[in-house]
């Protein structure tokens, strides 16, 4: 029997990735994608499955309350995988309500929907929220986070993707909503918006842009290839124990100004410059406020019950990505220009 699936943000980077695994890798699925196409929402990451009878592209907002429920009773969705959201830090920084408004309210507007047109069938029902490690808040120079670790949120953003995941799980509690959470780590691959730091470093030094590393770069990432996420995810939402979290990581973890040296390095080799070319662009500048030391996540729990493992080292998929984007100059070029360029002016100024 057919089951109709709703991918909430499925034009952004993470989400059309695991809408191209779904459409592609479940024929028997209907896969319907709601995304308001705000700046990090492009329909060109979704070229290939455009034409597929199984894929449908929904325009509009998970905040607003008679559209959603009107999807509901449309569509009778089998499940729910939500990746909408407003996820870049820095800009939560400048506009923390915007992060309110989607990542809190759009996900409780999901949630009331789902938990009214589900009433009664809650067995055959799945919501699966995908939230990120950053809810934890920091680490220090050691340890690493677990499922059990306490939320600690320090910045707009974590604290907006905290407060949703207490929301998932207080409806799951209240209302005996069924319900699976994933925490991951920082993810890379094609598609990034250009604005978050692999992608960005990437761009500025095609274009001999200097590299703004903020602080004296000691701060430490776990750094996860996209595609590894997304089988992390179809995992989870067919075979995830309901009512539970799993955390997903690396294994992977870097200090930013090694990350951005060994990208100088490769790109150097890409673009046939000399080598140590790329270095010169690295620029220390001032810090993110609130910046998390470090990340790192403990993905035992995610290994030991569904066998998942990242399936290519950190060198290949960087390599990978970096060929992706100088094989995409159009995609990159069209995500780069009008309102990119003012977003640039404003975070970088000074
Ligand atoms: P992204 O910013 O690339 O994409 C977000 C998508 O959500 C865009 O297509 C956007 O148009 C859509 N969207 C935003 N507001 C919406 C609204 N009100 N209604 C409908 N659609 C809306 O984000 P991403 O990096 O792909 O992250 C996806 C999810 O994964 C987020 O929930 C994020 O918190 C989480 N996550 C991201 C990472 C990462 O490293 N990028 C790591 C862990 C978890
Ligand atoms: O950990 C998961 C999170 O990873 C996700 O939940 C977020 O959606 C995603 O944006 C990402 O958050 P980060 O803040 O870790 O990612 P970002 O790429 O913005 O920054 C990575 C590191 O690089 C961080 O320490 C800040 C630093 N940085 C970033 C930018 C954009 C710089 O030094 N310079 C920059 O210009």
């Amino acid at each position: 029997m057919a089951k109709n699936i709703l991918i909430t943000g499925g034009a952004g980077f993470i989400g059309s990735h695991v809408v191209r695994r779904f459409v592609k890798g479940y024929a028997g699925y209907n896969i319907y994608n709601l995304d308001v196409l705000t700046y990090a929402g492009n329909l060109e990451n979704l070229k290939d499955v455009e034409g597929y009878s199984n894929y449908t592209f929904i325009k509009g907002d998970i905040v607003d309350v008679d559209f959603v429920q009107s999807l509901f009773a449309k569509y009778d969705f089998d499940g729910v995988i939500h990746l909408a959201a407003e996820s870049h830090v820095d800009r939560s920084i400048s506009d923390p309500l915007a992060f309110v408004r989607t990542n809190i309210i759009g996900t409780v507007n999901l949630l009331n929907s789902a938990r009214d047109a589900w009433k009664g069938a809650y067995s055959k029902k799945r919501f699966y929220h995908i939230s990120t490690d950053e809810v934890y808040g920091t680490l220090g120079s050691k340890g690493l986070f677990t499922e059990r670790t306490a939320y600690d949120p320090n910045s707009p953003y974590s604290a907006s993707k905290a407060s949703s995941d207490h929301f998932v799980r207080a409806y799951g509690e209240t209302y005996g909503l069924p319900y699976v959470i994933s925490n991951c780590s920082n993810n890379y691959g094609p598609n990034h918006f250009p604005e978050k730091l692999i992608p960005l470093f990437i761009n500025n030094i095609i274009n001999n842009i200097p590299l703004p590393v903020y602080g004296d770069g000691k701060y430490t990432r776990d750094w996860l290839f996209v595609e590894d996420h997304a089988v992390a995810i179809d995992l989870i939402f067919h075979k995830g124990k309901g009512q539970e979290t799993y955390n997903i990581g690396g294994f992977n973890e870097w200090q930013n100004i090694d990350l951005v040296k060994l990208l100088c390095k490769l790109m150097d080799q890409k673009l046939g410059r000399a080598k140590g070319t790329s270095e010169r662009l690295i620029s220390f500048v001032k810090d993110r406020p609130g910046h998390d030391l470090r990340y790192a996540i403990d993905a035992s729990k995610i290994n030991k019950e569904l066998g998942w493992e990242p399936s290519v080292t950190f060198e290949e998929g960087l390599e990978y990505t970096i060929d992706w984007y100088l094989t995409n100059g159009a995609w990159l070029e069209h995500v780069t220009s009008g309102e990119y360029r003012e977003y640039y002016k404003k975070m970088y100024a000074e």
